[in-house]
């Protein structure tokens, strides 16, 4: 008998004995592989998972909300405990999360958030996205004094709440800084290969010597970037000012070598508060609070990022 099964035989009184994290079954969503934080994360998942001696389901979307939905109906034909889902883009899940509701299938959000009626999915595990942003912005307010500066902006995936709220946060610690201005603004789908393919049209369009800073919405992009720019004939962090978001091991090398300024950490551990908080739901009916906030620190060259990269290059990424 499944968890979901024994709970509703017990006409909804949740008991603690009835559900041991040992006999959960849980489906995973992951959106793919496109950055260094996302493969951490992916393995991150799958370690918390092992460690309570849950049964994970893994599917891998390949970068299409098709495929998560897809992946979501199957875990809900298979009568699955729980899901895990790390939303590609915010938009269009009501209707898939409706149905693991008809199926009394608790869902928790990963790492993204959706624009649909939070009575449907039972938490979400993320930052705050829009902080992320504007905490890069005051970096570059700061950091600037007061100078001119032009900036070129490489957002993620489109649709994607860590682009919307990312772009936003920025956009909102930056206003009122007439020195500072936007130039360009693109996407660079979180990938490293994205980010240094833009990169360069941006270089292109403005001139190297015209752009002063790089607001890039993950390190995976940065690093792209980082690349683009000095086959461009420039030093990245120092002709060219640069922050980004995920605290990934090579953004922490790239700033101990001078080539990156700032980084704000994101956690790769969602799994770990999300399966505690399904676990407490389903041993006595503890209900999570709607958003659990995952903590975001800025890392600049002030910090041993030597260090922090030899300690955190071997936890997943
Ligand atoms: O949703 C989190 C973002 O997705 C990370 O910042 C990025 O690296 C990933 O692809």
């Amino acid at each position: 008998m499944t968890i979901k099964a024994t709970l509703l035989a017990s006409a909804l009184i949740f008991s603690p004995l009835a559900a041991t994290a040992a006999d959960l079954t849980i489906g995973f969503s992951q959106i793919g592989s496109e950055s260094g934080w996302r493969a951490a994360e992916t393995t991150v998942t799958k370690q918390e998972a092992e460690a309570r001696g849950i049964n994970l389901k893994f599917a891998d979307a390949q970068q299409k909300q098709e495929n998560q939905i897809s992946a979501l109906r199957s875990f809900i034909a298979q009568g699955v405990d729980a899901i895990l889902v790390a939303p590609v883009v915010a938009t269009g899940w009501d209707e898939v999360l409706e149905e693991a509701q008809d199926s009394d299938i608790p869902v928790i959000l990963l790492d993204r958030t959706v624009d649909a009626p939070d009575n449907l999915y039972l938490t979400a595990v993320t930052s705050d996205l829009v902080h992320e942003g504007s905490v890069a912005g005051q970096w570059l307010v700061d950091d600037v004094a007061g100078a001119d500066c032009r900036i070129v902006e490489l957002q993620g995936t489109t649709g994607s709440s860590p682009a919307i709220d990312r772009k936003a946060g920025f956009e909102k610690a930056i206003a009122g800084h007439e020195n500072l201005e936007i130039v360009r603004s693109q996407t660079g789908d979180f990938t490293r290969s994205q980010g240094k393919v833009v990169m360069e049209s941006f270089l292109k369009a403005e001139g190297g010597k015209n752009i002063c800073a790089l607001y890039a919405h993950n390190d995976d992009m940065a690093v792209g970037a980082i690349q683009a720019i000095k086959e461009a004939g420039l030093k990245p962090g120092e002709d060219i000012r640069i922050v980004a978001i995920d605290a990934v091991p090579d953004a922490h090398l790239a700033i101990a070598n001078g080539e990156m300024n700032a980084t704000i950490e994101l956690t790769p551990n969602m799994a770990g508060p999300a399966l505690d908080a399904l676990a407490a739901y389903l041993a006595d009916g503890t209900t999570p609070p709607k958003w659990i906030q995952t903590e975001s620190r800025l890392y600049t060259a002030a910090d041993d990022n030597q260090a922090i990269y030899e300690t955190k290059k071997g936890l997943g990424y």
